[in-house]
């Protein structure tokens, strides 16, 4: 019988070996990494193997291109696929990353069809919804991971501003993983007290605009987009599955019904805990926030349209 659980990383580029760095450091896991690029999830796993050491990290840690390497996973985490480039929106990306995702579904799906899944690669809630259905995964079992990263970045700058600690700030990001999203300036808190206490109108709609653009701002410095935040989101997520924490958290989840949205994937706050998705909450919305919401949705949906066609 196997002894611990088991983690796949599918790509092992940035986000997918920062994930595997932080897994080993905390031992959560052994870890499967899988890219198609000769060599490079096989010299990662080695690098990491070499760390485990140092950290007093007893797992185990496998570079491969097959999948049959993957079997009975316990979760899957998804970054596969091409990033963006400066200029390039995250929907430029749909056509070549919708291929690859629907290829990497159907083979994660082959050795470990009851594995939590979380999708990473963008466009997120398309891409999210594309790994369900090519997947044929349980609906619960598969989410995307946006909210979590979305919500941190809101919640940096806020602790930055009102120079406080980033432990006492939550925030609460809904919508697409994109420059639609929601940024709920209502639901922040610093510990309790609304945010408005420490923060005038002004600076907080420059935070909110701030947030949307968040990984537009690293892409055009840094040239390729972010990792190490997304990568610990990531963990935040595997973390609230394996130890059932029921977290309550933004996540591109299955939506049918809720918030008058029906068959898709789009950013909405969660209870998560070991079966996945165990909850979606639904917020009361103002009508900007709806018709924000609803748009979104629509664009998704035709985007679905195009990658299922
Ligand atoms: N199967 C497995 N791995 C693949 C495949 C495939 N079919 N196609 C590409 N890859 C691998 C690449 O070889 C690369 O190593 O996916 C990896 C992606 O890594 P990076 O280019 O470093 O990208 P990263 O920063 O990790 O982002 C991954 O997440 O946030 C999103 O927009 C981002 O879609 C991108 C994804």
């Amino acid at each position: 019988m196997r002894q611990r659980r088991k983690i796949s990383l599918i790509g092992a580029g940035n986000i997918g070996s920062t994930i595997a760095h932080l897994i080993v450091r905390e031992s959560l896991a052994d870890v499967a990494l899988l890219d198609i690029k000769e060599g490079l999830p096989q010299g990662k796993a080695l690098d990491l193997m070499h760390a485990s050491p140092i950290d007093g990290a007893d797992v185990n840690i496998l570079g491969t291109s097959s999948y049959d390497d993957t079997h009975d996973s316990d979760i899957i985490v998804i970054t596969a696929g091409i990033t963006r480039k400066p200029g390039m929106s995250r929907d430029d990306l749909l056509m070549i990353n919708a291929k690859i995702i629907k290829d990497v579904a159907v083979n994660c799906a082959k050795y470990s069809p009851k594995a939590k899944v979380i999708v990473v690669s963008n466009p997120l809630d398309v891409m999210t919804h594309l790994t369900y259905k090519a997947g044929g995964f349980n609906r619960y079992d598969v989410m995307g991971m946006a909210g979590v990263l979305d919500s941190a970045r809101f919640s940096s700058f806020v602790a930055k501003a009102a120079n406080v600690s980033v432990s006492d700030v939550n925030t609460v990001v809904l919508g697409g993983h994109g420059d639609t999203m929601i940024p709920l300036v209502r639901y922040c808190t610093i510990s309790g007290i609304p945010v408005t206490k420490f923060l005038d109108k002004d600076k907080l709609n420059q935070i909110v605009q701030r947030t949307r653009f968040a990984g537009g701002e690293i892409v055009r410095i840094l040239k390729t987009s972010a990792y190490y935040s997304p990568a610990t989101s990531v963990v935040s997520m595997i973390k609230a599955i394996f130890f059932d924490k029921r977290r309550v958290i933004t996540c591109a989840a299955y939506i049918n019904g809720e918030y008058g949205l029906n068959d898709l994937y789009i950013g909405v706050p969660v209870i998560l805990g070991k079966g996945g998705v165990q909850k979606v909450i639904e917020l009361e919305l103002s009508e900007d926030e709806k018709s924000v919401l609803h748009k979104t949705a629509g664009t998704i949906k035709t985007l679905i349209n195009r990658v299922m066609s």
